[in-house]
């Protein structure tokens, strides 16, 4: 029951997580091309009253006319019902960290920690990944502070280097796909915290200043906008992150740090193509080809390396009783109608191996994330050996040559 239980919470906490997800990065990319394909007020009235840019756009059966004043409408009172974006922050947040708490840190044995990589406690794990959501944030925070901050590229280079070392020294604690969701976890906290610490009270600060009648403030908004423009860079890696515990290729690779790297700086510079697509002036298409050209980079490295056996006559063939019998040690614990196996309420994604003929039909699959990705066992929780991989790999060459 208790297995079950953590299941249903895990289906809806993470479709909250994906609802808010949606709702928030689809406010923010509309406020960024919103932002970028501003252009000069046409009436003179609107320029004296501080428009600062205006945009037409259709959209939903109707006409909308979207302007923005920098400081506020000069002419008359900011509306009492304004509307404010900053809850599809926190409940993205909010759900993310739950999510995390009952998937890596609940079951960090599981998706967290690989003995392999570095053998560590449940708590010094949960420590360590936990650390670099804070640590993060307060690193990142610190330097948008300093005198950095004046030079919006060496600050977003210096930014880069130290998100490039997160990741490699992540992949060198933990399991590849424990180290790439801590890493997206860690940009993700950077971007709600950004919302919640920089943007919303600077903000608020504007919106204090107009009620008042005083003079607005600009600081504040421009300090909001260069946290905001971060968060614009950080929205391809986090959504490539949080999908990549599903393609074993990315995150069980020998260098898997790089290519966690590559894959991110490809996200970044996507975004960095869409944001000049929609500013006045040429869209910058040299990133797309960037980017383009890193993920046929990525795309060519990741290409599985199949193990070859050398097989000669005299090779005895390994019998379907000796797979059977590493499927049912290595495997069944979890790939069984039953699992028997802590925290697992049924087969995870479906697999089981009750069966010869479940197993043959399975056999590609099996191959593949056990043999070639190494992605299974999952945290090689039942120990298989080094032999066995090589044993499952020669039954799988025997095979297909059998069917040939
Ligand atoms: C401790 C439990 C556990 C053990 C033992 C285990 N697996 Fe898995 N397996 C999982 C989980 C969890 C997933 C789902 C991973 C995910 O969410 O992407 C999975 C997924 C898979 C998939 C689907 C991968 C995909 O992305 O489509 C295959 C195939 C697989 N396992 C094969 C095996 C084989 C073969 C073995 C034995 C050598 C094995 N597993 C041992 C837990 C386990």
């Amino acid at each position: 029951m208790e297995a079950y239980f953590f299941d249903v919470l895990n289906f809806l906490v993470r479709s909250i997580h994906i609802i808010t997800g949606i709702a928030w990065i689809g406010a923010s990319f509309y406020f960024v091309m919103l932002d970028n394909s501003l252009r000069s007020p046409k009436k003179d009235e609107d320029t004296k009253n501080g428009v600062f840019g205006e945009l037409w756009a259709v959209h939903g059966g109707g006409f909308y006319h979207s302007q923005k004043y920098m400081l506020g409408p000069k002419s008359e009172p900011l509306t009492k019902d304004l509307h404010w974006s900053k809850w599809e922050a926190y409940t993205t947040w909010i759900s993310g960290f739950f999510l995390m708490a009952i998937v890596y840190w609940y079951g960090a044995d599981i998706y967290l920690i690989d003995p392999t990589i570095m053998e560590i406690s449940q708590p010094v794990a949960i420590g360590i990944s936990l650390g670099f959501l804070v640590g993060g944030w307060i690193i990142y925070d610190l330097l948008c502070k300093s005198a950095l901050a004046k030079n919006d590229k060496l600050l977003g280079l210096v930014i880069f280097v130290l998100v490039a070392i997160s990741a490699y020294a992540l992949t060198h604690m933990f399991s590849g796909r424990g180290a790439f969701m801590t890493f997206g976890a860690m940009l993700g906290t950077i971007m709600a915290a950004n919302v919640f610490f920089t943007i919303i009270p600077g903000q608020r600060k504007m919106v204090e200043n107009l009620h008042a009648g005083e003079k607005v403030n600009p600081a504040p908004g421009i300090a909001g906008k260069q946290r905001s423009v971060h968060n614009t860079y950080f929205t391809l890696p986090v959504l490539f992150t949080m999908i990549s515990n599903h393609y074993a290729m990315t995150y069980s690779h020998e260098y898997n740090w790089l290519i966690l790297i590559a894959i991110s700086m490809a996200g970044a510079l996507i975004r960095i193509f869409f944001v000049s697509r929609h500013s006045e002036g040429k869209p910058l298409r040299a990133a797309l080809v960037a980017a383009i050209i890193i993920m046929i980079g990525v795309i060519w490295a990741m290409a599985p390396k199949n193990m070859i056996i050398e097989i000669s006559d005299s090779t005895p063939k390994v019998s379907f009783a000796t797979v059977a019998s590493i499927i049912e040690q290595r495997c069944s614990t979890c790939h069984a109608a039953q699992p028997t196996q802590l925290g697992f309420a049924a087969a995870p994604k479906g697999y089981m191996y009750d069966t010869p003929a479940q197993i043959i039909a399975q056999a590609d699959q099996i191959y593949q994330q056990t043999v070639v990705l190494k992605a299974m066992p999952i945290g090689n929780l039942t120990g298989i050996t080094d032999e066995e991989r090589t044993t499952l790999a020669q039954w799988y060459q025997e095979l297909k040559q059998g069917s040939e």
